[in-house]
């Protein structure tokens, strides 16, 4: 049987004979984030898919950033080595639900999280990640209304960080942060009094960790609400004991990779995405010997939705 170094070779051979770059979002497994040529949280992926020079661009990720990416580079081949890598949290809202939201909101601005298809983007304005959403729905006019979608805890994290009243938020969730929740993080930060706490804004427990912080059960300094690239930036400086990680399991690998004195532990070691893991070093493999699977989206969806794409690739960090 091939070992994983040799399939590792094999995968970066095949790459170079295609022009293929291979991106990587921080979830995947640790094989899949190890022989990808960048890895990184959604914005820096898209950014990354914008800029890129490779002819192909094979996506180690979930549907929907495989269409952001192809919306963003349409002349380039994007493949996704599992097409059924999904997103429970973008099948909470389709095209016709936004609408009909916004046909009850004429006027409104309409924010969506990079976690929804390309037929719910072309709807919408502006796209946002974890990463950049305050500075998007700062770059709105005051007095607009805002609709946001799909996801409830981020757009409860938004809302409270700008201090916005005029933002409705959908209520969408991810299963895997959702079941994240405050119940589970008051536990453990109970028993690890001193451990630093990232929480990615997407939990169930986003809110729990800022009520920690004001009712003073945990000082200011130790909780932190990051994307997945936030987390990897505050870990390569903590001199922290230990840092417990609210978010999908897979970014442990690329945390401790960062900071090797620091033990970085789930907060619930269960939070693990099925989509994310859907692709492995075989699916991997197949995708550049057989060119599978391609993702294509339709042009005037594609057109629609970029602006919305590009306006969130230029905002933030
Ligand atoms: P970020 O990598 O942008 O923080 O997103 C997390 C996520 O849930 C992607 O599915
Ligand atoms: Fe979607 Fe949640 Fe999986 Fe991220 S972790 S891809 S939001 S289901």
């Amino acid at each position: 049987s091939t070992t994983r170094q040799e399939r590792a070779q094999e995968i970066r051979r095949l790459a170079e004979e295609h022009n293929a770059v291979i991106l990587a979002h921080n979830y995947q497994r640790p094989e899949i984030q190890d022989v990808a040529h960048h890895t990184g949280d959604s914005l820096a992926l898209s950014r990354l898919a914008a800029r890129v020079e490779a002819e192909t661009i094979v996506f180690c990720g979930v549907h929907f950033m495989a269409e952001t990416a192809k919306i963003l580079a349409p002349q380039k081949k994007v493949l996704l080595p599992d097409p059924n890598a999904g997103c429970s949290l973008a099948d909470t809202i389709t095209a016709e639900d936004v609408r009909v939201w916004k046909a009850e909101h004429p006027g409104a601005a309409v924010v969506a999280y990079v976690n929804t298809t390309a037929a719910v983007k072309a709807e919408t304005d502006i796209c946002c990640t974890s990463s950049n959403a305050a500075d998007v729905i700062r770059s709105i006019p005051e007095d607009q209304e805002i609709l946001f979608l799909p996801d409830q805890f981020l757009g409860a994290h938004v809302k409270r960080v700008t201090g916005r009243e005029n933002i409705h938020v959908w209520m969408g969730e991810c299963h895997v942060h959702a079941g994240i929740d405050g119940h589970t993080l008051r536990e453990r930060v109970a028993s690890e009094p001193d451990a630093e706490v990232y929480v990615h804004p997407e939990c169930g427990c986003a809110t729990s960790a800022l009520y920690l912080v004001g009712s003073g059960a945990v000082p200011e300094d130790r909780v932190k609400v990051l994307s997945t690239g936030g987390m990897l930036d505050a870990a390569a400086k903590t001199d922290a004991e230990k840092v417990l990680i609210a978010t999908e399991t897979g970014m442990l690998h690329q945390l401790r990779n960062a900071n090797d004195t620091t033990r970085f532990e789930a907060v619930n070691s269960r939070a693990e995405c099925h989509y994310m893991k859907m692709i492995d070093s075989e699916k991997l493999l197949d995708s550049l010997r057989h060119g599978t699977t391609e993702i294509t989206v339709d042009s005037t969806t594609s057109e629609r939705a970029r602006r919305s794409v590009e306006r969130m690739v230029a905002i933030g960090r």
